[in-house]
């Protein structure tokens, strides 16, 4: 008993020692995203730039553009020209233009569909990994990931948020400190207008990843409201029931 005990203190303790080494200088903090859902207009931009600038890759394959359309507030005529640049049928689910065999041999691996993507990685991650491209030589694409090593997706928003490059810096006691980047390029924009941009894409990816949340939430908030008038009037009914008993 007392052997397991110290066996499980020890574990404890080992455990411990690893989360304080992992909090300490080399992990990469990632910056929470804090996206909105129930913002519309964010929700709107982010679908005019997941349609230009992913699905030329990416696939939704879950989500069909009339339901985007009804939820996001968009006559079918703003739909057509705004976000149906891969089909003419409102109906479709949104399929990239690119077939995967091709994906294959050009990137190495398939570009993954983006319907559930802010769930299966988190939005919180999603948000940084579009952040944390950094220009890298020695890649197929000349571009480097801080959160996917070496990935093959190419730095595709490079134009607006410009190039940056990893700096490696060395903390007082001379322990490696957490990479840095710095600019190289600018871009089109500045790092808050990026950063923006990445929220509102991060934010539609939520929002398809479950299309209902929006609803869901506003009709949450309905039912409690609903429950807490009905415990008003439960109460009353019982007061005035038992007022004969007592
Ligand atoms: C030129 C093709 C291309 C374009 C355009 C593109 N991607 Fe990718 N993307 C890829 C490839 C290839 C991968 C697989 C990367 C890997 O596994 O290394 C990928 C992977 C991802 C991942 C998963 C990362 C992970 O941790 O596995 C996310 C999220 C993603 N892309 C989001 C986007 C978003 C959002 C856009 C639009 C702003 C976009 N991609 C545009 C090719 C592309």
């Amino acid at each position: 008993m007392i052997a397991r005990l110290g066996l499980l203190l020890l574990g404890l303790a080992v455990s411990l020692a690893a989360a304080g080494q992992h909090a300490g200088g080399e992990a990469l903090q990632m910056e929470p995203v804090h996206n909105d859902v129930s913002d519309v207009a964010s929700l709107q931009r982010g679908a005019k730039y997941v349609v230009n600038y992913c699905v030329g890759c990416h696939s939704a394959q879950y989500v069909r553009y009339n339901r985007v359309g009804a939820d996001l507030g968009l006559t079918d005529s703003q739909l057509a020209e705004n976000l149906m640049f891969t089909t003419e049928r409102p109906f479709d689910t949104i399929q990239n233009s690119l077939r995967a065999a091709d994906a294959v041999r050009w990137f190495g691996v398939a570009p993954p569909d983006l319907s559930l993507i802010a769930r299966s990685r988190g939005t919180d991650y999603v948000y940084n990994f579009l952040r944390g491209f950094y220009a890298d030589d020695s890649t197929v694409t000349g571009a480097n990931n801080l959160w996917l090593a070496n990935t093959a997706m190419p730095h595709v928003l490079w134009q607006l948020q410009g190039i940056r490059g990893l700096v490696h810096e060395e903390s007082e006691d001379g322990a490696p400190a957490q990479p840095q980047l710095e600019e190289l390029r600018p871009g089109v924009m500045n790092e808050a207008e990026f950063d923006e941009v990445a929220r509102d894409i991060v934010n539609f990816l939520d929002y398809i990843g479950e299309p209902m949340q929006v609803e869901r939430r506003a009709l949450g908030v309905r039912v409690i409201a609903f429950l807490l008038l009905f415990l008003v009037i439960s109460y009353m009914l019982k007061r005035e029931i038992w007022k004969d008993v007592h």
